[in-house]
């Protein structure tokens, strides 16, 4: 029996044969549709292609494409389980041509594959066509000999295929497996066709149109081919099955969920053991893609498949969490075809361990109160509205987990009763609230998300994709479109744009679409709302119009390598300055980072230098960063750095990176930087590149700042530093290596220099005083010798040294001298210490500043100083310094 990877093979390597590029299943979210959740049949990856609008070296193309449908307008997730073929997670094996072959081959292909290398029997086989199409009836008739009553026409949308209301489309040829009469049903087109005997197993389109927005359909310029068969489907057939459940690789996941809950995969628990097997292909597959479990968007319908999940793990008495240990049976059957599971295999497992010891904490109490709801309520009435909001807000329970639990007791939810109790919640949140003032912190915000939702992000994975313009805001208030040069804020439904928060600067780049572009300034959030702040820069923006979003990856590469460097340097910090460091602030900006932390004293060059070479050592350690879920409790409990204060919501970001170095404490393979975050960051450490640290500075008391760059501005920086080296030893005729001592010698040389120009000076200012000839002779004041003088060429430094040599040529009595300091006046007096019990140095030098135009003057009795604004008085002051002394 072909397993269902043999299968997979088959079909791949058939249309390798045939000329066509085998092609990886692209990731389950889509980057190039606006309004996709997830991805949902093999053509997504190359819509681009049909249009024209992108080409690649190859015009065939084969995959196997991982598709999921839950949350969207597929939604299969409810019925899962209960039926034959309802999967959350299937894969979609498909044949494309872009422009190539068309209907001829397709179905010849098609033909060739299922009745000699699937060895299908040719009349077991019949076909629909677009009641139109006599083209590919005829080539039906011819390829594949059928009679006409076994190539039925259809005249609904059934056999016209679209990707969704735009996009390209075309009519379709079914391809009908007949599990023979003893099941019930009738060939497609008949009143019976919903039975499950006849059952559609390939869907082969004819791409030739592209629908548009406003309805009308054009043809494309190629021709294309897409086809589409589920793997499961055509796997149960070859394999004898009816049942989807029933092939290999389910029933091993099934006999995996039965082994690890002792219990029988057919009793019982056999709609359990169907569920646990189909969600755990889709909750595994999405967290290998990038979905994390969140409250909106993607992430709260993978939240949704994981407890749906672990609902049923719960009701076949697993007391321990159970999915995440289901793992490795799903990597040993996919692993080898999808690569990307493996890889993420620790991840997956941990994501779903966490989730579930949360879930399991409420599980209990929920279906405890639902049982109490239940047993008080009247045979055939519905479980009211608010009761299913309560187990929704208080337990954590997903309407549709509710809706599933009473299935089972053929019982309903008030679904209106259940909005209506979110929408007085939403309301009372609203009440409460008082804004900032802000633009970004608007009531307009609680409007907005009620209306279009909360913006998926998905800049964690990707810095382009497509979206919905979901609305415009102007000027405050809703508006329909934005002209060329007006300001507007531009809401989607998803965004890879990151906003500004956490100290990582909101992202700028460029929203394109049919109608016009606008250029976004600035990226912030308010209620959930991702608000682009933009410029439209021509033609218009319209509300509702699909957008490519492109946010700008130069400077988003950059802010992430400062924000991971950031995370280095917190945890390098703690090492080499304790465990004191806190974080109290930071930036990480597209041209530098700037981290606060608490933290008493200036870093000393040495610790600088240690810090530096610390980030630097785990930078080219070039170790995965990665990411978990958790509570903020579980986040601290595993040493996660959170920010003091700061108020986290029910769960967090856990980022890592890098692993403990060295033989000490912690470096058994221990994490090296783990912290509470919600910015973006480099894959791996080695992206950051390189990092120096400016410097440090204080903050605030208590608080130091450290700024620092990375990658090529940190490259620049110490470029620029080593061109004014080379500047300086140019002109100092030396190299490099020698600057520093040149520096030294030449100061010091400097400082000998100044001295020498400080004792002339003096040794100037003394010439010609007393028995030298000429100058200031002291005269006789009151008994007390007094010297006077007023100096040109001395600065009042000088001064001090000037009265000393004063004091000692005359031995007793008061010397004042004026220094002429470029019109401005310097002053000091000196007594001799036989005369300081008749007069004040500080006296004398307070008369002559306020006949200088000053104020003051201090010192001691035996020297004081002063200055004042106008050397011109300087006769007057020292007249008045003589009054002081005639007492
Ligand atoms: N794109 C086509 C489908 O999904 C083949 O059925």
């Amino acid at each position: 029996m072909a397993s269902l990877n043999d299968i997979r093979s088959t079909f791949l390597n058939y249309f390798e044969k045939q000329g066509h590029a085998v092609v990886a299943s692209s990731p389950l979210v889509p980057r190039n549709d606006p309004t996709l959740l997830f991805a949902n049949s093999g053509m997504v990856q190359f819509k681009n292609l049909f249009t024209g609008l992108e080409t690649r070296d190859y015009q065939r193309a084969t995959t196997s494409q991982k598709c999921v449908r839950a949350g969207g307008k597929h939604n299969d997730l409810d019925n899962v389980g209960y039926t034959a073929r309802h999967h959350t997670f299937f894969e979609m094996l498909g044949n494309f041509s872009f422009g190539d072959y068309f209907k001829a081959d397709a179905i010849k292909f098609a033909w060739e594959l299922l009745t000699e290398e699937f060895g299908i029997p040719k009349e077991k086989l019949l076909v629909t066509v677009y009641h139109t199409d006599d083209e590919a009836a005829d080539i039906w008739k011819k390829v594949a000999g059928l009679s006409d009553d076994r190539i039925i026409r259809i005249a609904t949308d059934d056999n016209f295929w679209r990707m969704g209301p735009t996009g390209p489309c075309g009519p379709c040829t079914e391809i009908f497996y007949d599990h023979g009469d003893h099941i019930w049903g009738g060939p497609p087109g008949s009143p019976e066709e919903d039975g499950d005997r006849f059952i559609e197993i390939w869907n082969v389109v004819f791409m030739q149109n592209e629908q548009f927005e406003d309805g009308t359909m054009k043809p494309l310029k190629m021709q294309s081919i897409d086809t589409g068969m589920g793997l499961e489907r055509v796997g149960a057939l070859l394999q004898g099955k009816h049942d989807n459940y029933d092939t290999d690789l389910m029933r091993n996941l099934i006999e995996a969920s039965a082994d690890a809950t002792s219990s029988d995969p057919d009793g019982p628990g056999k709609t359990h053991h169907r569920v646990i097997a189909d969600h755990l292909r889709s909750t595994s597959f999405l967290i290998a893609d990038g979905v994390m479990p969140s409250n909106d968007g993607r992430g709260y319908v993978l939240r949704r498949i994981m407890r749906r999940a672990m609902r049923h793990a719960h009701l076949l008495g697993a007391s321990d969490p159970l999915m995440h240990r289901l793992v490795p049976a799903l990597v040993r059957q996919m692993g080898g075809a999808f690569p990307e599971l493996g890889q993420a295999q620790a991840m997956i497992e941990e994501t779903l361990r966490l989730e579930e010891t949360r879930f399991k904490q409420t599980l209990d109490r929920g279906l405890k109160l639902l049982d109490d709801e239940l047993a008080g309520l009247p045979e055939g009435d519905v479980l009211p509205g608010a009761s299913a909001f309560k187990l929704y807000d208080t337990f954590g329970f997903p309407l549709d987990l509710t809706q599933d639990a009473l299935r089972e007791k053929g019982r309903e939810v008030d679904t209106a009763g259940f909005d209506a109790a979110m929408a007085e919640q939403k309301a009372k949140a609203r009440a409460a609230w008082s804004g900032t003032g802000e633009a970004a912190d608007s009531a307009i915000w609680f409007d907005i998300v009620d209306a279009y939702g909360a913006t998926d992000f998905l800049g964690y994975d990707t810095e382009t994709a497509e979206g919905q313009i979901a609305t415009l805001v102007m000027d405050g208030a809703e508006a329909r479109s934005a002209k060329a040069g007006q300001e507007v804020q531009i809401i989607l439904n998803q965004s890879p744009f990151y906003a500004e928060s956490g100290g990582q600067v909101g992202d700028k780049g460029l929203i394109k679409t049919e109608a016009g572009s606008a250029f976004v300034t600035d990226t912030k959030k308010s209620q959930g709302v991702i608000i682009h702040i933009a410029t439209v820069q021509e033609g218009e923006i319209v509300k509702g119009s699909a957008a490519v979003l492109e946010v700008d990856h130069t400077r988003r590469t950059s802010i992430r390598a400062n924000h991971s460097a950031t995370h280095l340097l917190h945890e390098a910090l703690r090492a080499a300055l304790g465990d004191h460091v806190a974080q109290r602030g930071s930036l990480n900006a597209e041209d530098r980072l700037r981290f606060d932390f608490s933290h008493g004293k200036a870093l000393s060059l040495e610790e600088i230098a240690g810090v530096e070479k610390d980030v630097n050592s785990y930078i080219r350690q070039n170790a995965p960063v990665e990411t978990r879920i958790m509570t903020p409790d579980d986040a601290r409990a595993i040493g996660a750095q959170a920010l003091f204060g700061e108020k986290y919501g029910d769960e967090v970001r856990v980022v890592s990176m890098g692993t403990q170095a060295g033989s000490g404490k912690g470096s058994n393979g221990e994490t090296y930087s783990l912290e509470l975050c919600g910015g973006t960051h480099v894959r791996q450490t080695g992206d950051i590149g390189a990092f120096v640290m400016l410097g440090d500075s204080a903050s605030s008391a208590g608080v130091r700042r450290i700024e620092a760059l990375t990658g090529q501005p940190a490259l620049d920086y110490l470029r620029a530093q080593d061109h004014r080296l080379a500047a300086v030893a140019l002109d100092l005729k030396a190299q490099a290596a020698d600057v520093p001592a040149r520096v030294k010698a030449l100061l010091d040389e400097r400082k000998a220099l100044s001295n020498e120009v400080a004792q002339l000076r003096r040794e100037l200012a003394m010439a010609g005083t007393g028995g030298q000839g000429g100058g200031a002779e002291a005269e006789v004041v009151n008994g007390i010798n007094f010297v006077a003088q007023v100096l040109s060429g001395v600065s009042g430094k000088d001064l001090p040294a000037l009265i000393d040599e004063h004091k000692a040529r005359i031995k007793s009595g008061a010397v004042l001298l004026i220094a002429d300091a470029g019109g401005k006046a310097a002053v000091a007096a000196g007594v001799t210490d036989d005369s300081k019990d008749k007069v004040s140095a500080v006296d004398l030098v307070k008369a002559a500043v306020v006949e200088l135009g000053g104020k003051g003057g201090g010192g001691r009795a035996d020297m004081a100083q002063g200055g004042g604004k106008d050397v011109t008085n300087a006769d007057a002051a020292i007249n008045a310094a003589k009054k002081v002394l005639e007492g």
